[in-house]
């Protein structure tokens, strides 16, 4: 069984397609499976942000298979690991939670940088294109550290 990291944001168009694509470029498939969800429903069914998936492309990486879904209760059960983007997205993830297990794996993308600062990965949908280039860069900074880690707490 690969071990499940999912990544959460509010649209699944903008954010976590490309941490989802940038985590799953960084572990072997074999042994870990990603995947990406939004708190809303907005964009089910829909590939990610043009934006997105240019900086993806700039950088390397095809997101355009991706299609958007919204997270749902089950996804705590199914996922090992659930990062999500922001505060509003801890808080919308948290209270579908329905005990400490699930509670327990959910985390703040960016305290895996940052540890205990609740620090937000803005969100770029309504600025300016380079906001995409900024939110790469600190997914790119934060998904090298989590693969580190979840290569050596997984490898037996
Ligand atoms: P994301 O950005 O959460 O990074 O995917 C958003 C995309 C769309 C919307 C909000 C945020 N929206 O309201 O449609």
């Amino acid at each position: 069984m690969p071990v499940k990291i999912l990544m959460v944001c509010l649209g699944n168009i903008c954010r976590s397609p490309l941490a989802e694509g940038i985590l799953a470029s960084k572990l072997p498939k074999e042994k870990f499976f990603v995947d990406s969800a939004g708190t809303g429903s907005w964009h089910i069914g829909h590939s990610p942000d043009k934006r997105s998936i240019a900086t993806a492309q700039k950088n390397g990486l095809n997101i355009t298979n991706q299609k958007g879904r919204q997270f749902s209760r089950t996804d705590f059960d199914t996922f090992d690991y659930i990062f999500v983007m922001d505060n509003s997205n801890y808080r919308d993830v948290i209270h579908l939670a329905q005990n400490e297990t699930h509670k327990n794996k959910v985390q703040l993308i960016l305290n895996s940088i940052f540890p205990d600062e609740n620090v937000d990965v803005p969100d770029p949908y309504y600025g300016a294109t380079n906001g995409f280039d900024s939110v790469y860069q600190m997914l790119d900074e934060a998904c090298e550290i989590i693969a580190k880690k979840l290569i050596s707490d997984h490898s037996e």
